[in-house]
């Protein structure tokens, strides 16, 4: 059944032709996977924070379908996937002598869960997988899956998550089937994401490195490595009409379930007891004193890792639920509980703008 690709000169299957299909992750259905992304396929795939949406970084007719597919504006970049770092000089430029000894220092930290914003070699992507920009954000993803697919593309992939624009990102091969399911989509199966938030974004190109988007490799980690890292403030939107934002992805409407969702402290402010309402808490002890008709712990223990990992999954189930509020209590400080925190910020916030309240 891996026939769904697009031969040469032949289209794609059209959303609502084709039903979507989850296959396993083996050494062949991953080369199948290849030749059809070879080809200009788009293919969703595991890494170690959630599924992508992969295509080839040369090919507009599959960067157009990932911007279709996922509903996702045009002013919003994508991050090329690569198998090596030291293929960064494929898609980057790196004449500068401060860019190559920040990249030499962070080399411990790939692969893994950090996307870099590099000057870009305009000529090697697809002008739409970097907005129109002259920066390309790349990285090298942790999991043997997607490290497999890139080595047997043998080229770089764009790969957003793989979920419909605003939407959460899926941690789970079926949270994609959700998303797309009449797509005519391949969706590669390599089980539940491990980190479960997606990588951090890193600016390299300005005066200081700057955090565009937290995620599980955390500022300190980053400050220990490059001296000094500045922040992108939370919510940073598009600095005039008509320009980009540094980093469209920062914007306050990203990474929110349908259900209206509140921090808990947000809550304290609107009771309304008549409403249905879910409740999820980051240990079981904080479990214990909440009432509500759903409760959810992210982790019996405490743990920030598995509230991360768990996090998405939880927020997809019960915005299936039709309830009228998810409450999440006060994440944790510490490790990933920062890009916790900024997610549900964000997540939170679309409530606010709108006034559901
Ligand atoms: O963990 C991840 O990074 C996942 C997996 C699949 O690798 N991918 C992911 O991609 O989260 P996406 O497209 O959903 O988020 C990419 C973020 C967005 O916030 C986007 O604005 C930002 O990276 N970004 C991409 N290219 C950029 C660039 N050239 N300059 C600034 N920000 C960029
Ligand atoms: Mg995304």
């Amino acid at each position: 059944m891996l026939d769904q690709g697009e031969e040469e000169g032949v289209t794609l299957a059209d959303d609502g032709l084709f039903p979507s299909q989850i296959i396993e992750a083996t050494p062949d259905s991953t080369c199948q996977v290849a030749e059809l992304l070879q080809k200009g396929a788009v293919a969703a795939f595991p890494t170690e924070t959630v599924y992508g949406l992969g295509g080839l970084i040369s090919s507009p007719r599959a960067i157009e379908r990932i911007f279709t597919l996922k509903g996702r504006p045009s002013s919003n970049p994508l991050i090329v996937h690569l198998s090596s770092l030291e293929k960064v000089e494929e898609v980057a430029i790196l004449s500068n002598r401060s860019l190559q000894d920040r990249l030499t220092r962070l080399l411990p930290l790939t692969p893994g869960p950090l996307a870099l914003v590099l000057p870009a070699r305009i000529d090697r992507t697809v002008s739409a997988v970097r907005a129109g920009g002259d920066t390309v954000a790349v990285r090298v993803p942790n999991h043997p899956v997607a490290a497999a697919l890139l080595s047997a593309v043998s080229a770089p992939l764009a790969a957003p998550s793989a979920n419909r624009s605003n939407y959460i990102s899926p941690t789970r091969a079926q949270h994609v089937l959700t998303e797309f399911p009449h797509a005519g989509l391949l969706i590669l199966d390599g089980g539940a994401c491990r980190i479960g938030v997606e990588s951090t974004v890193l600016d390299l190109c300005g005066v200081n490195p700057r955090i565009l988007r937290y995620g599980s490799i955390s500022r300190t980690t980053l400050e220990e490595i490059l001296d000094e890292v500045v922040e992108s403030p939370i919510g940073q939107e598009s600095s005039g009409a008509g320009q980009s934002a540094r980093s469209p992805g920062l914007s306050r409407t990203h990474y929110a379930p349908r259900t209206p969702l509140f921090l808990k402290e947000e809550w304290v402010v609107a009771p309304d007891t008549s409403k249905r309402i879910a409740w999820v808490c980051f240990s079981s002890a904080s479990a214990n004193r909440v009432r509500a008709q759903e409760v959810r712990v992210l982790s019996s223990q405490g743990s920030t890792d598995e509230a991360a990992s768990r996090l998405y999954g939880v927020l997809r189930e019960l915005d299936e639920l039709q309830l009228d509020a998810i409450v999440v209590d006060e994440p944790p400080r510490e490790g990933v509980g920062e890009a916790i925190r900024d997610r549900l910020y964000r997540a939170s916030a679309r409530i606010s703008n709108d006034k559901v309240l």
